[in-house]
């Protein structure tokens, strides 16, 4: 049995519990930034408003504070939206963490100093000097883990070896883990794919929406090769297994529905999805300024055009 400390009530950070609770771990959870989710973490029945379903009864929830890092962790999960890896870079290094972290967060920072794009790992250990890090991606819905459907997801470290071990804390019969050591690919896999739903999510039909499948693949293919991942990682869980899931639903390919039916970013967000939050729309707009002026446009065509299609807010003009 381990300890783990998740941070993070969101979705996934909640889901996420299930399967480490299931393998008979001490699960601790804690919520350093919603009040919506704190009331449902600390709520007697802890039924999630996002998951909508009742946590585990084992499941402790602790406030986020500096007490809390005074217990001794075997793991400790970052669950967070991309927004809040700066915020938790900057805790864990107050209270100088050596416990060995997982990170589960999707997406890209870009540095506007040095105009350089870098992954979540490399940022925390750079900015925030923290050491031993892990990721976890892959496709896996947070409400399908939540209901112990099965799920396939990757874990990677340089070292394979923490990957596996990690692997062993936390994987169930419905949670099934495979492991890597080519971090960077991953890492820019899972992160540009949502920026890819979005964009086969405007195909209008199953034909349109295949054609923009298989040029999203050739499109992540170079993207994560220019950011030195390997090319196994496309084709991998972190890849085409993510992208599929993303594109056939959630918020982003839905997002892609309607930029696809001709409205604007701005217009579909206000009318349609007003309370959603879109990852790949934060994503465009955060690497928008290194994609747009270091990455060739013809090798990219269809991301150089979604990126503009949002920073401009103007109506999406792909080929299908
Ligand atoms: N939902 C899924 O199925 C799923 C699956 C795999 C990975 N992920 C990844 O996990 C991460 C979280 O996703 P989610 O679905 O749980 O999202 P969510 O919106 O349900 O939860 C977001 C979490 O981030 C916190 N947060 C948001 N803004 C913050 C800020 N500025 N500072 C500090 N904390 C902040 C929230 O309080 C909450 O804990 C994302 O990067 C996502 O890509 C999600």
């Amino acid at each position: 049995m381990k300890k783990i400390l998740v941070i993070g009530g969101g979705a996934m950070g909640s889901a996420f519990t299930v399967p480490c609770l299931d393998n008979g771990n001490s699960v601790t959870i804690t919520e350093p930034y919603s009040k919506r989710f704190i009331k449902n973490l600390s709520s007697k029945n802890k039924f999630h408003s996002a998951l909508k379903i009742n946590l585990p009864k084992k499941l402790k929830f602790k406030i986020f504070s500096n007490v809390l890092f005074n217990e001794k962790f075997d793991l400790i999960v970052i669950a967070l939206s991309l927004s809040g890896i700066d915020f938790i870079g900057k805790e864990l290094k107050k209270y100088k963490i050596k416990t060995p972290i997982l990170v589960l967060t999707k997406g890209l920072k870009y540095e506007k100093k040095s105009k350089k794009i870098f992954t979540i790992s490399e940022k925390l250990k750079k900015d925030y000097k923290l050491k031993n890090i892990s990721i976890l991606k892959g496709p896996c819905l947070a409400k399908e883990l939540a209901r112990k459907n099965q799920t396939n997801v990757i874990i990677a470290n340089r070292n394979i070896d923490i990957a596996k071990e990690i692997g062993k804390i936390i994987s169930t019969k419905y949670y099934l883990t495979e492991f890597s050591n080519d971090i960077v690919g991953i890492e820019v896999c899972s992160a540009i794919k949502n920026i890819y739903a979005m964009i086969i999510g405007a195909g209008q039909s199953f034909n349109a929406s295949s054609n923009l499948f298989q040029k999203s693949v050739i499109e992540m293919k170079y993207l994560t090769k220019f950011f030195k991942g390997k090319d196994e990682t496309i084709l991998g869980l972190a890849g085409v297994g993510d992208l599929f899931v993303s594109a056939a639903g959630g918020r982003n390919s839905k997002m892609g529905s309607y930029l696809g039916k001709g409205f604007t970013f701005k217009t579909a967000k206000k009318k349609f999805m007003p309370n959603d939050t879109v990852e790949g729309e934060q994503l465009a707009r955060e690497i928008a300024p290194f994609i747009l002026k270091k990455v060739n446009k013809n090798k990219v065509p269809m991301m150089i055009n979604l990126l503009r299609t949002i920073i401009n807010n103007k109506k999406l003009k792909i080929k299908v």
